[in-house]
């Protein structure tokens, strides 16, 4: 979406997946305190986004939508405020059907969602302060015309307050299962690709709730084409540091993300995290991988249904190779300087987690263990693949 934000992915903290509805401001805050205290604003995660549950459920008289007085005693617009003083963004959850996802709106009746209020909703955001806007449709009905209807009906009631937002949709809730088939960039700056992430490596599913980290790679991966400044597929927060993985897995969730242009949302809770967790997701190699101002998600180069080579070309001539052993030993993966579209005879490889570096005349290799994830970036020689100077053109309403 072509609005001025998320020229790269967005970066930043999510309270779902470790909070739930348990949420407050003073959860909030101190989070926003850690993100700064633990080096984590510096390194660009910026969006604090308070997901679902921040509502009072009944709107005021006037029909404007009000924060939980009771959670958010001081007031949204105070939470705004004080995220923005310490150099933060501010986001907030909301969706445009009758309940939200945890079902919030539903034990009200009366109280609704954004739809038929967008322009007021939006404006109201506006006051607030609020950055980021995640709009998920919870709904188990709807076509797929009546989504891209109802989420551009959003998109443009946040540009009509001329306040820069960035706006990210679920078009992928209870069972709609539209995401990974369709080019959302038209109507947001990154939308769901799959059913909700869990804490767990591999939950067996295919596209289905919940789904694993390996799981949801091997739905996203696919989608590369479809990413451009402005518009990235959003294979959901994080789960690094959450417990649910071996060190090893973690450091591939957080590669993957990274190599796939994924907005590095953290889930887990940063007020108490280990040197481990914060080690992975402050990992600054990874996240200039991310950044990269060309916006590109990796592409396959090979997978052999174990071994999963991926290429993602870098805006100085350089190209990130990820290295992704999904079997279950140690292996060795092999590609070549060739392949992932460099030309010459004489490279340099940084591997993205020791840092450190070595030499190549064309062969990139390294042996992998379970579940894990190499990353090097590679320079020197040409580039035999120019990449892309204009995005793909957007089809409004094509299926891939
Ligand atoms: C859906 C979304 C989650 C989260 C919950 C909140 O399941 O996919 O990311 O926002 O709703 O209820």
């Amino acid at each position: 979406l072509e609005n001025g934000v998320a020229r790269t992915p967005p970066m930043g903290w999510n309270s779902w997946n470790s909070f739930g509805c348990n949420i407050n401001e003073a959860l909030i805050r101190q989070t926003a305190d850690a993100i700064v205290s633990s080096g984590m604003r510096d390194l660009g995660y910026e969006y604090v986004v308070v997901d679902d549950c921040w509502f009072n459920p009944n709107r005021d008289s006037s029909g404007n939508i009000q924060g939980d007085p009771t959670r958010f005693p001081s007031g949204m617009k105070a939470l705004g405020d004080y995220l923005h003083a310490r150099g933060l963004k501010f986001g907030l959850y909301q969706v445009p059907v009758d309940k939200t996802c945890a079902q919030y709106f539903g034990a009200y009746p009366g109280a609704t969602g954004s739809r038929g209020h967008e322009v007021q909703d939006a404006r109201q955001f506006a006051a607030w302060g609020v950055d980021f806007l995640k709009y998920d449709w919870c709904s188990p009905n709807g076509s797929i015309d009546e989504q891209v209807a109802t989420f551009a009906k959003m998109r443009d009631a946040l540009a009509a307050t001329g306040r820069p937002i960035v706006y990210s949709i679920n078009p992928n809730s209870i069972h709609a299962k539209t995401g990974p088939l369709r080019d959302w960039s038209d109507v947001s700056n990154m939308w769901r690709t799959t059913e909700d992430i869990t804490n767990a490596w591999d939950t067996g599913q295919t596209n289905g709730y919940p789904m694993g980290i390996q799981n949801i790679i091997n739905v996203n991966v696919p989608l590369a084409r479809y990413v451009r400044p402005g518009g990235f597929t959003d294979p959901d927060m994080m789960e690094v540091g959450r417990g649910g993985m071996n060190d090893t897995e973690m450091r591939s969730h957080f590669a993957m993300w990274a190599v796939m242009a994924s907005p590095l949302i953290a889930g887990n809770d940063v007020r108490s995290m280990s040197s481990a967790t914060l080690t992975i997701l402050t990992n600054r190699n990874l996240i200039a991988i991310n950044q990269d101002s060309l916006a590109l998600q990796a592409t396959q180069v090979s997978f052999d249904g174990t071994r999963r080579v991926l290429a993602k070309p870098l805006a100085n001539g350089d190209v990130a190779v990820a290295l992704f052993n999904q079997g279950g030993s140690t292996t060795t993966i092999s590609t070549t300087a060739a392949a992932i579209g460099k030309s010459g005879s004489s490279f340099t490889l940084v591997d993205a987690w020791s840092n450190s570096t070595s030499s190549s005349t064309g062969t990139i290799s390294a042996s992998v263990p379970a579940h894990g994830t190499v990353v090097y970036r590679v320079s020197g020689g040409g580039t035999t693949t120019p990449p892309p100077t204009t995005p793909p053109p957007t089809t409004s309403s094509a299926f891939a």
